[in-house]
């Protein structure tokens, strides 16, 4: 099938490239002409496993294109996804600027019948908002032209994006055409072999499954992070806890892990946009509120540790920082605990010497270079001079490090261990002193 993406960010790029993957003709639209020069050049703007060969791959083939012309891409497309950027406005709620300014162009420059797929995550309504854009810019042509308007959300995770993309455990349809399903499920149908994960429903409860699922997943970290922080001060721990309740099917093991908070472009903007949704409607959604401002405080958990660890005293200190992630397996900055840390640790008046398999270079993006910012090349190199080492991301590489080594380098062993990965037994049988969260016992 001919197919046209609207957006080359995160959502965009995977989909348009597992889409012509399987076969299909796609041509993706930036309206950033030098990423778009950029991928034509097989240079692929984000770290993501796999996507890179696959990009290359597919644009050598010709199966995959790349443009800044909106009106050919209208053209194209029987299928014309929009997965531009949601950002959040002044007050967390999603900004729809980019998605209604791609389906006025689209109304400006259809020529024939397309579905257009809102694959953006974006509030409870917005289909109807970019069928009237639609209509009107059609309208102000004095064209008729059949189309329909479709909720297809996305949820792939960063890192495993690919995999998630070309192995769905669902596939949500929003639709109240049955033309325009039927369209969708013969898009869908390679992803689909062994059996049907197609779910369908009317576009606002689709709309609604995306932020649903985020705010769900969201609320067990917070719960769990909650649980940490009682398991501190009544002398329980909680990774044994999350063993003790995680076995419980109805519960289950996934995302229950505690931590320095939640980051990335997905759960704080969605959680935040959901409970915005709810005011305007006027339901005060006090669980979502505390979902955020559970984490909120979460991140401030490693340096509250620290601070402790030092009475106040941080002014001169070194702190050594691996990861700056927000997780494993991207260079993504958004929103990392990594960040509001560093900056904790500066205001303070103490030093950070980092090390992160690929964020290092989007570090550099964000703070530019500073004194009291050190990028190192190993994880190491990071301890060289450094007080103490704090873990926020967890990176496999940090799974199990030479405690022996670590204990030697740093002027004193200390692990602020912010992903809970070892075993606190075992590093203070080895000589450090083991900071973790919601480890009371
Ligand atoms: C999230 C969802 O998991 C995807 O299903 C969704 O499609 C995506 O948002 C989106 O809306 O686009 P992502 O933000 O890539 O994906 O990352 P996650 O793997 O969900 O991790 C989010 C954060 O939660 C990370 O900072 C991670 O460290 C933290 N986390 C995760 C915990 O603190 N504890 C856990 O048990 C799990």
């Amino acid at each position: 099938m001919k197919v046209t993406l609207f957006g080359t960010g995160y959502v965009g790029l995977v989909t348009g490239t597992c889409l012509a993957e399987m076969g299909n003709r796609v041509l993706c639209v930036d309206v950033d002409a030098g990423k778009v020069a950029r991928l034509k050049n097989g240079e692929v703007p984000i770290f993501e496993p796999g996507l890179s060969p696959m990009v290359k791959r597919n644009f050598e083939s010709g199966r995959l294109d790349f443009t800044t012309q909106a009106e050919p891409a209208v053209h194209h497309g029987e299928v014309i996804f929009i997965a531009v950027g949601t950002p959040p406005d002044e007050d967390g709620s999603a900004d729809l600027r980019y998605v209604l300014e791609v389906a006025r162009s689209i109304g400006q420059h259809l020529d024939r019948y397309a579905v257009v797929v809102n694959k953006s995550t974006v509030p409870v309504g917005t289909a109807d908002k970019v069928r009237a854009t639609i209509a009107q810019a059609l309208a102000e042509r004095g064209a008729v032209i059949p189309f329909d308007v479709v909720s297809n959300p996305e949820f792939l995770k960063e890192g495993d994006a690919v995999e998630d993309c070309l192995r769905p455990d669902r596939i949500v349809i929003g639709s109240s055409s049955e033309r325009a399903t039927q369209v969708l499920r013969k898009l869908y149908a390679p992803f689909n072999r062994n059996h049907d994960r197609t779910v369908v429903m009317d576009e606002r409860s689709a709309e609604l499954t995306k932020y649903a699922a985020n705010a769900m997943l969201a609320t067990k970290i917070s719960f769990m992070n909650e649980i940490a922080n009682i398991a501190e001060r009544v002398g329980a721990d909680v990774e044994q806890v999350r063993r003790g309740i995680g076995s419980d099917p109805r519960i289950g093991y996934h995302f229950i892990y505690p931590g320095c908070g939640y980051g990335g472009s997905c759960f704080p903007k969605d959680v935040q946009a959901l409970e915005r949704t709810a005011r305007t409607v006027d339901y005060d959604a006090r669980l979502l509120g505390a979902v955020e401002a559970v984490n909120h405080a979460q991140k401030g958990k490693l340096f509250e540790l620290i601070e402790r660890h030092y009475g106040g005293a941080l002014k001169g200190k070194t702190v050594a920082l691996w990861g700056l992630a927000f997780k494993p397996n991207t260079d993504d900055m958004r929103e990392a605990s990594s960040r509001r840390l560093m900056e904790q640790l500066w205001a303070a008046g103490a030093k950070v010497r980092a090390f992160d398999p690929e964020a290092r270079a989007e570090t550099t993006r964000i703070y530019g270079e500073r004194a009291d910012l050190t990028l190192c090349e190993d994880a190491y190199e990071a301890l060289d001079g450094a007080d103490v080492l704090a873990i926020v991301t967890e990176w496999k590489a940090f799974r199990a490090p030479d405690f022996a080594r670590i204990r030697d380098v740093l002027k004193d062993p200390a692990v602020f261990d912010g992903r809970n990965l070892y075993d606190p037994a075992q590093v203070e049988d080895m000589g450090l002193a083991y900071y973790g969260i919601g480890r009371g016992r």
